[in-house]
């Protein structure tokens, strides 16, 4: 089934750090597959702006070879990579300077398109990059600002940072990116919790037994250790990607699909969650594949730090106290080096209030489980009479829809999360991007539990190479009569 595909409007967008490893990963050959699918209007611009000493001739061959590298199966033919390599140009800039901002002021003002500035910058460059566009002439009202994480890294610097920003452009022209947002399945929990009417009775504490929430990755921290230990998969994870799907799952129905309500709904589940006892909190660390340590070295030493106290892991509970959930545990669990790169929620829902067919029938759930990678779709397990002779025996199937199947595969699992949200980003439409107060509540959040284990001089439980984590984590929800979902692939 082919996606249907709106072009959006003219514009420019300029990439600060565009010879970074985000452009040249992500948002470079996603702007090449909008192209391809015909939503980048032909005279679009994308201006690259960074430190290197580039024209835009290399700067063209630089992007060829990373949309060759990492532009998926979708790149499509060599014509349209030129067309779209011709609307490159380059520029090199001093954030901090003085140096390439003229070029960029004759480059932009003029125009009547949108304008878009990417910083894909380290977040200490956001302040100056800010206030140069403002001098520049260039923080018009046209103007919008999308700024990656990490925002800040902790609810102090989060505030900084804000307001900052806030110095120099509204609200709405801030468009704080978190990819997990532009993910089709984790758009779709919302068609299928708002657009069914099957779910929302159940879904609530009285229905609902206990909610998981895992991210589980196979890779190890690669060549980012300076920038993970200082983070840990606490602010690295938790306080971004999880905690949005966390408030997606658990969100009251916002009045309209439309940026404020959707965000205040989230809002109001950061606020109503409960802060995390240290019993409830397994931290972890990886170690070496013993089968090739060189290749896949454990945490300390990718990190180059053999003292590093930072986790590549971390499973905790928590409850949200309010109406709909209170008394419901939520177990978010994320780490890297894990056994499969698995994404899932899990809803497991309550026993029935009687058994019927007697003790020997055994306990059955239903479980919802919504798989937001590698494969995308939605299972429930529900529980029928095991075919044949022999009494009523009962057995769990799963109703599957994996969308793949069920929707083809053209279109399902290609359009990556950042191509949709760059997209966006040109429509001015904010609803799949963090609002200011909604990263603030989040750090407000996760600060205490940090803290907690710093003043604990916590140690992480090292966990081997391709398992679920440390076994702490087990039993974090074992002693309370629990399992995890397997981390399957
Ligand atoms: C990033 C984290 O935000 O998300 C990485 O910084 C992590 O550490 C990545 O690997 C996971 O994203 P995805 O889309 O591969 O699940």
């Amino acid at each position: 089934m082919a996606s249907r595909v709106i072009p959006v409007d003219d514009f420019d967008l300029v990439i600060f750090g565009g010879t970074g490893d985000l452009a040249r990963r992500k948002i470079l050959p996603g702007l090449f597959r909008r192209f391809c699918a015909g939503q980048m209007p032909p005279n679009a611009r994308v201006i690259g702006a960074a430190r290197s000493n580039l024209d835009s001739d290399s700067y063209r061959q630089m992007v060829r070879e990373a949309i060759g590298e990492f532009g998926g199966e979708q790149a499509c033919d060599d014509a349209h990579l030129d067309a779209f390599l011709a609307r490159l140009e380059y520029l090199v800039i001093d954030a901090r300077g003085d140096d390439g901002w003229e070029e960029l002021q004759t480059m932009m003002l003029g125009t009547d398109r949108i304008e878009a500035y990417y910083f894909s910058v380290s977040p200490v460059l956001f302040g100056d990059i800010a206030e140069r566009l403002q001098k520049w002439g260039m923080a018009d009202s046209r103007a919008r600002i999308v700024v990656e994480k990490p925002f800040g890294r902790d609810l102090q610097t989060a505030r900084a940072l804000n307001k900052t920003l806030a110095t120099y452009f509204n609200e709405d022209q801030i468009y704080r990116i978190d990819h997990y947002l532009g993910k089709e399945t984790v758009q779709n929990l919302m068609a299928v919790r708002f657009g069914n009417m099957l779910f929302e009775p159940l879904w609530n504490s009285q229905y609902v037994d206990h909610i998981q929430i895992t991210v589980a990755e196979t890779v190890g921290v690669g060549g980012r250790g300076e920038y993970y230990d200082k983070a840990g998969a606490m602010r690295d994870m938790v306080q971004n990607h999880l905690m949005q799907l966390l408030c997606l799952i658990a969100m009251e129905p916002p009045a309209r699909f439309a940026p404020d309500a959707v965000r205040d709904e989230k809002l109001k589940v950061i606020r109503a969650l409960d802060p995390v006892a240290p019993y409830h909190i397994v931290r972890g660390q990886y170690q070496a594949d013993p089968e090739n340590e060189v290749e896949r070295p454990g945490y300390r030493t990718a990190v180059d730090n053999p003292k590093s106290r930072t986790e590549s892991f971390i499973a905790l509970r928590t409850e949200i106290s309010n109406w709909r959930w209170a008394g419901t545990p939520f177990y978010l669990r994320t780490g890297k080096r894990l056994a499969a790169r698995s994404s899932e929620i899990t809803v497991v829902f309550k026993d029935t209030p009687h058994n019927i067919f007697g003790e020997d029938a055994g306990r059955h759930r239903n479980v919802l489980s919504i798989l937001l990678q590698p494969n995308e779709g939605i299972t429930l397990g529900v529980t029928i009479k095991e075919p044949g002779p022999g009494g009523m025996r009962l057995i769990d199937v799963p109703l599957d829809m994996s969308f793949a199947e069920t929707l083809g595969d053209d279109d399902v699992d290609h359009v990556d999360a950042y191509e949709r949200l760059i997209m966006d980003v040109i429509r001015g439409n904010q609803t799949l991007f963090m609002r200011g107060d909604e990263v603030e509540a989040a750090w407000a959040w996760t600060d205490p539990i940090i803290e907690g284990w710093e003043a604990r001089n916590d140690v992480p439980k090292p966990y081997d190479h391709g398992s679920t984590g440390p076994t702490d984590a087990t039993d974090l929800m074992r002693r309370e009569g629990r399992k995890w979902q397997k981390i399957t692939q």
